[in-house]
């Protein structure tokens, strides 16, 4: 499929970054399984902290080593997806429900790198795809009239009636604003000061670079503007 080849040539533009040695975050999303082929095929000595139990299982299967995120202080490269992304390379993620381990390993990296495909760069974050907001499950009807409250139109993820559990046990709630979310620090604070949110899918200022693939095998670089 077209897109395939898109993620794939942003996988791959990825893997050239990595040398022997580093210590890598490892993100979550079909981007990234193209990524951590890439990274196996290229046979090097890496070993990553993953952001998801998928992301250890694929390693695992591909031989990458795994690092427990208790004996990590830091890491090199953290290479992850993105459900959109602005020019600044302001994110939204959690599309897989993964957003925070994603954004713990993110923050202990020197440096994200986001792979993912052009159709994703929007103007406003939050115009095309929903923002996911990680929240305990005790606190779901409270988190729910304050995101209500702040204007989104919320919706609780679910599979078969039952609501989706991350891997750290906390549901997802969608969150659509018209016209896209006006200002994302902003709005990143006041949820993280939220009680029962566990983490929102607001990553603001922490990528400093995007690989952009195309299906034509074409890779664009974006750089964050202080990067
Ligand atoms: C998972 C994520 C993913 O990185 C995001 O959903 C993009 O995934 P994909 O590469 O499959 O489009 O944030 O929580």
């Amino acid at each position: 499929m077209t897109t395939d080849r898109a993620k794939r040539a942003a996988g791959e533009a990825a893997a050239e970054l990595v040398t022997s040695g580093m210590r890598l975050g490892l993100g979550t999303g079909s981007t990234v399984a193209y990524f951590l082929e890439a990274v196996a095929a290229r046979a090097l000595e890496v070993e990553g902290v993953p952001t998801s139990e998928a992301t250890a299982a694929r390693c695992r299967e591909l031989g990458i080593g795994l690092l427990d995120p208790a004996e990590v202080d830091r890491l090199d490269l953290c290479v992850d997806g993105a459900d959109e992304l602005d020019r600044a390379l302001n994110l939204t993620k959690g599309g897989g429900g993964a957003l925070l381990r994603e954004k713990v390993v993110a923050g202990l990296a020197d440096r994200m790198v986001v792979i993912a495909t052009p159709d994703k760069v929007v103007d406003r974050l939050g115009d095309s795809f929903p923002l996911p907001v990680e929240v305990v499950p005790f606190a779901i009807g409270p988190v729910r009239r304050r995101l209500e409250a702040l204007g989104f139109e919320v919706s609780e993820r679910r599979a078969g009636g039952e609501l989706s559990l991350t891997d750290n046990g906390n549901a997802i709630v969608d969150c659509r604003m018209r016209g896209g979310i006006a200002d994302p620090s902003a709005l990143e604070s006041t949820l993280a000061m939220t009680p029962g949110v566990a983490e929102s899918g607001l990553f603001i200022g922490l990528a400093t670079l995007a690989l952009l693939g195309s299906s034509d095998g074409t890779v664009e670089r974006l750089e964050a503007p202080s990067a």
